[in-house]
């Protein structure tokens, strides 16, 4: 694992441009229960219950529920290791994008600036009458939140079915085409377009290293793999 180490930590030297694509596994160690890992969150719930316009239109209540209750569970908590290393990793190349699949913002607590939320943000709001949006960071919201427009307000998350935002999709993919090194951080890989990132990034030449204690459809396609939790490798490597 040591030389794994090295062998990483030699092409993070000579890279002249970094990519960080980050899933749940980031937050882990913070306390934020991923989706589908040992105690993923999915497994108490059926996504299409609840991460789903279909699910918000039939009961938009049940679904705010889960939203605060995964809000205050957010809102409780700090930054990991994994979190602060990758804000420090920022600083040190000219070239480096951070593109994350988690809505907890941690990220930017941690002090990362250049941040793609590819899945929006847990503390946005958008109203789905006149779609404006807002920064809420009530908790508890006041269930169900309204805009002064009168329309129902809903998480401003991607949920199944839904497009990206396509300006943060075509970033993403514009970053990953030019990655010199690509690190694949906590992320399961079954959800698109994190493996078609990964996949981007290889294609383009890129050395692309997997950080994920399961092994995942990435790992077969990346150069190098570490089997460690995030919060402990990623300091190691600044
Ligand atoms: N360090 C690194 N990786 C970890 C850690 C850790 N401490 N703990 C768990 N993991 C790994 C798990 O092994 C798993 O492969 O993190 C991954 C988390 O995978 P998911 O829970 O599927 O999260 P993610 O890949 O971000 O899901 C993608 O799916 O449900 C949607 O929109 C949601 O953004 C989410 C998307």
């Amino acid at each position: 694992m040591q030389t794994e180490i090295e062998k990483l930590k030699n092409r993070l030297r000579s890279a002249r441009s970094l990519v960080i694509l980050t899933g749940a596994g980031v937050s882990a160690e913070s306390g934020v229960p991923t989706f589908r890992g040992a105690d993923g969150l999915w497994r108490s719930h059926n996504p299409q219950e609840l991460a789903t316009p279909g699910a918000f239109e039939a009961d938009p209540f049940l679904v705010w529920e889960w939203y605060d209750w995964r809000r205050s569970i957010i809102s409780k908590i700090q930054p990991n290791p994994a979190h602060y290393a990758i804000a420090e990793l920022e600083k040190r190349y000219l070239e480096f994008t951070l593109i994350t699949q988690n809505v907890d913002g941690l990220h930017a607590v941690a002090g990362s600036k250049k941040v793609i939320e590819l899945h929006g943000s847990i503390w946005t709001v958008r109203c789905v009458e006149c779609g404006n949006s807002s920064e809420n960071r009530d908790v508890p919201i006041k269930i169900l939140p309204r805009c002064p427009c009168g329309g129902l307000l809903r998480p401003a998350v991607v949920w199944f079915g839904e497009p990206l935002p396509e300006e943060a999709l075509f970033r993403a993919f514009e970053a990953s085409s030019n990655a010199a090194v690509m690190l694949v951080v906590g992320t399961s890989g079954v959800v698109q377009p994190a493996a078609s990132l990964a996949l981007r990034a290889r294609d383009a030449g890129a050395f692309v290293a997997e950080i994920n204690p399961e092994a995942t459809p990435l790992s077969s396609i990346v150069d190098l793999r570490l089997p460690c939790k995030a919060g402990e490798l990623m300091p190691t490597l600044l």
